[in-house]
């Protein structure tokens, strides 16, 4: 070896030591990036968040809500309703309730849009337009006549008239929790003449009962309510609101069990949302509790909103009373899934109180699953249950990491969607994805109330947009 090949091997190491040093430092910086990014595309939450407890907790954040009506889940410790008027459903009822509503919203949009319904269902498809109930999970209060009598409601933007079982129930109420609604001892009820404009204007055909207006709502599952059409003050909070036309149901059957009857707050002419416009220019905000031990909040109108809102455009209304939405695409972890946009433009989207379970496109789906499942395989896969098919056995563990899970709708609106939106608790050891697949790519995504839960929610119809703002109730 000659000198300058000693002098060639002492610079080439030296430079080779400087390139390993140089490669150490990137390697370093690079795993430090890695270690941030897992930290922000992860959470870790106790397995006890999601289950709710035997006490209700009041939970509104922030500002304390002025005007607002408690929205309680209906099968928890916030609800006044005893076990006996109300049997706790089961999670197979769950389900099989929120697949018919589904079911009965993409006929009632066949109907509307004339496209044959090629989805079909495998239980039976509802035979009438109207929405099935579902689960109705969440209950309202609002006052009815003079004096005021309290009513606790099913909250529902996917339907547009509100009723309540009313005396003498004529034909057949069914067991509720509250007093039923008696129309003589109101000093503010009137009923409608069936020639009358209100009556001929509802975009109904209009039923009447000799000479008084009716209304006849038939739900998909062969629940009915039917009776009149009649105008009455509602208050909610310290609001109140004169001649506010609804169904004074006499003859009432069906799944409703407890309920008084449903606050309709869709798109449509009767909804509450569209006859107090004047007093609140088409808005209303929700908040919808992560466990039904806690309590989430109703307002109406434009006061108080939260300038940390994001809004997203309606889109044009899928069919009557539905609020449509744009999704553009789904992050699992920080990445955002690979789905074609047209997936989503095809399918379209509706944000719904009623539906539990957010129902996406099959392609849009499996795409998710696959995303979330890669980033879970430290748990235990199990069996699948009734609409789900990714179910994890956590019986030994007490928290859980699971990636963060975001939507993004048209805007650019990003919601993250909180942990008991991602999964639900089927038992104290068995969570599932809590999403499911349409069963083909032209049915209609439906962004469920599992998925809202904390967020706040804001519709406001005038302005043709609806907001989200997390973290508004727990
Ligand atoms: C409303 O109309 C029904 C049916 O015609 C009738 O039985 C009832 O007494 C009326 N109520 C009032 C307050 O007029």
């Amino acid at each position: 070896m000659g000198p300058s090949n000693s002098i060639l091997l002492v610079l080439s190491s030296c430079f080779l030591f400087f390139l390993v040093v140089a490669r150490k430092e990137i390697t370093l910086e690079k795993s430090e990036d890695d270690i941030q990014a897992t930290a922000h595309h992860y959470q870790t939450v106790e397995l006890s968040s999601f289950l709710s407890s035997s006490t209700c907790r009041q939970s509104i954040i922030g500002d304390t809500k002025k005007g607002y009506l408690e929205v309680v889940h209906k099968h928890g410790p916030c609800s006044k309703f005893t076990k006996d008027t109300v049997k706790p459903l089961t999670v197979e009822e769950i389900f099989t309730n929120d697949q018919s509503r589904v079911d009965s919203i993409r006929s009632r949009l066949a109907i509307k849009t004339g496209k044959k319904d090629v989805q079909g269902s495998k239980t039976t498809l509802p035979a009438k337009s109207g929405t099935t109930i579902g689960s109705a999970n969440y209950i309202v209060t609002i006052g009815l006549g003079t004096p005021k009598e309290d009513l606790s409601l099913i909250f529902d933007t996917g339907s547009d008239i509100t009723w309540t079982q009313c005396q003498p129930c004529a034909g057949e109420c069914y067991k509720q929790q509250d007093p039923i609604f008696a129309p003589s001892s109101s000093t503010t009820y009137s009923n409608i003449s069936c020639s009358a404009t209100e009556c001929l204007n509802t975009g109904r055909a209009p039923q009447c009962f000799s000479s008084t207006c009716g209304y006849r709502i038939q739900y998909g599952d062969g629940s009915i309510t039917t009776g009149f059409l009649a105008k009455e003050k509602v208050t909610l909070a310290s609001d109140v609101i004169d001649g506010f036309l609804f169904g004074c149901g006499q003859y009432n059957k069906g799944l409703f069990r407890g309920d008084a009857g449903l606050l309709g707050l869709g798109r449509g002419k009767l909804s509450i949302v569209t006859q107090a416009a004047e007093k609140y220019g088409k808005v209303f905000s929700y908040c919808l509790p992560s466990t039904a031990s806690s309590t989430g909040y109703l307002t109406f109108g434009s006061s108080g909103i939260d300038s940390s809102v994001a809004y997203t455009p309606l889109s044009d209304s899928p069919g009557p009373s539905f609020y449509g939405l744009d999704l553009e695409a789904i992050y699992v972890g920080g990445n955002k899934l690979e789905i074609s946009p047209t997936v989503f433009t095809t399918s379209g989207m509706i944000i719904d109180s009623g539906t539990v379970i957010t129902r996406l496109p099959p392609t849009a789906y499996s795409a998710l699953r696959t995303a979330f499942r890669a980033k879970m395989t430290q748990y235990p896969l199990t069996k699948g249950f009734s609409i789900f098919d990714t179910c994890y056995d956590l019986s030994k563990y007490s928290t859980i990491t699971i990636p963060t899970l975001s939507f993004v709708w048209g805007g650019n609106t990003k919601v993250d969607i909180v942990p008991q939106g991602i999964l639900f608790p089927l038992s104290v050891n068995q969570v599932c994805l809590a999403f499911a697949g349409n069963r083909d790519d032209s049915g209609i995504g439906i962004f469920g109330n599992t998925q809202q839960k904390t967020l706040e929610v804001v519709h406001d119809v005038t302005a043709g947009k609806v907001g989200f703002a997390p973290g508004k109730c727990a």
